[in-house]
């Protein structure tokens, strides 16, 4: 009998599927739903860095009267923030499985309070989904950079329950990257945020955002990076988000590396069934292949593991474009 139990930030997962943020995970009903399909741990919805710290205070430079301005502010702080600490508490009370919070953040300022109180609140982990788009070209890679390790430095120092860092997937070399978070102390890596890239409407001349749900196909790349980073030295647990529909695409993402496997665009697709189905065809899969359990074949066709690891290397691209026709 095969056993899909993992280990995920040092937190005990009876599966290795996650709900992943996204307004799914924003009701108490939900998270209760989605433990009892199967997941083995919920990311809460992002609170947002501006929600925490900007909101009110914009709001406020409108001109009125200072009073109502107060009020304001107070209130914006203390529904979205205080609204999201019940989420959590009320989350923890009523399901068994890790209940991981997540902030949507670009800056270490104003929040890291606020981070300390989500673990007072009870959530079993906390990750960080760091976005912020360069748009400035005197700010190198590596002071872009730096401003991700700083919002971990700050993190450690505040806070005891285990954080991963939820990034983009374009970096001059992701190895050294995730290396370095590493060694600035995140528990765990989760590749990747999917951004909502913009998209031309070319008869009216504007700009709108291209699709919000993934599609499998966009695996490809996350497959390769998962690979790439599950194959180094690091110890890091990585989770897996983007394109995950079935139980073939999380066995992908397992035989590449990752810890856990996220879903957010299925359940929008087809609702938390989507996880039950999954750990279904992962037990299936597995009795097949007579493995008794995860670490039996996680990381297998990793960059370290795989018989041909050029199979992730610039060399596969020259044989192809050539052969081609
Ligand atoms: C409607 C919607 C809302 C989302 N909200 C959040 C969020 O609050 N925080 C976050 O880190 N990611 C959020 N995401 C991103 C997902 O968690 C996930 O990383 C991304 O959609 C890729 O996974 P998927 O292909 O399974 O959708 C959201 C995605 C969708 C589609």
């Amino acid at each position: 009998m095969s056993t899909i139990n993992t280990r995920y930030l040092g937190l005990e997962l009876s599966s290795p599927i996650i709900a992943g943020s996204s307004n799914f995970t924003s009701k108490v009903e939900s998270i209760i739903e989605a433990e009892a399909a199967g997941a083995g741990a919920v990311v809460l919805k992002s609170l947002f860095e501006e929600q925490i710290v900007s909101q009110a205070h914009s709001m406020s430079t409108r001109e009125s009267y200072p009073e109502a301005d107060d009020y304001l502010q107070y209130y914006t702080r203390t529904n979205s923030v205080d609204a999201y600490l019940d989420l959590v508490a009320g989350a923890r009370r009523s399901v068994k499985i890790p209940v991981i919070a997540s902030i949507n953040c670009f800056s270490p300022r104003g929040w890291m309070d606020f981070a300390a109180e989500i673990e007072k609140a009870g959530a079993s982990a906390l990750e960080v989904n760091i976005f912020f788009i360069p748009t400035d070209k005197h700010l190198s890679s590596n002071d872009s950079e730096k401003v991700y390790f700083r919002i971990i430095d700050d993190l450690r120092k505040k806070l005891k329950i285990p954080v991963s860092v939820k990034i983009g997937l374009r970096f001059s070399n992701l190895l050294n990257f995730v290396w370095q978070m590493k060694n600035h102390g995140a528990d765990g890596i989760v590749m990747f945020n999917r951004f909502y890239e913009p998209d031309f409407d070319i008869n009216n001349l504007t700009i709108h955002p291209a699709s919000v749900l993934s599609a499998t196909v966009e695996q490809r790349y996350v497959l390769r990076w998962i690979g790439m980073v599950s194959g180094q030295d690091i110890k890091m647990d990585i989770s897996a988000s983007t394109g995950v529909y079935s139980g073939e695409d999380a066995i992908k993402y397992l035989l590449a590396g990752a810890t856990t496997v996220q879903v957010c665009s299925a359940l929008y697709k087809r609702g938390f069934t989507v996880i039950t189905e999954i750990n279904e065809a992962l037990h299936k899969w597995m009795t097949a292949k007579e493995f008794k359990s995860i670490s039996d074949f996680r990381g297998r066709l990793n960059y370290r593991n795989v018989e041909n690891p050029s199979l992730f290397e610039r060399s596969q691209f020259m044989k192809h474009y050539s052969s081609y026709i």
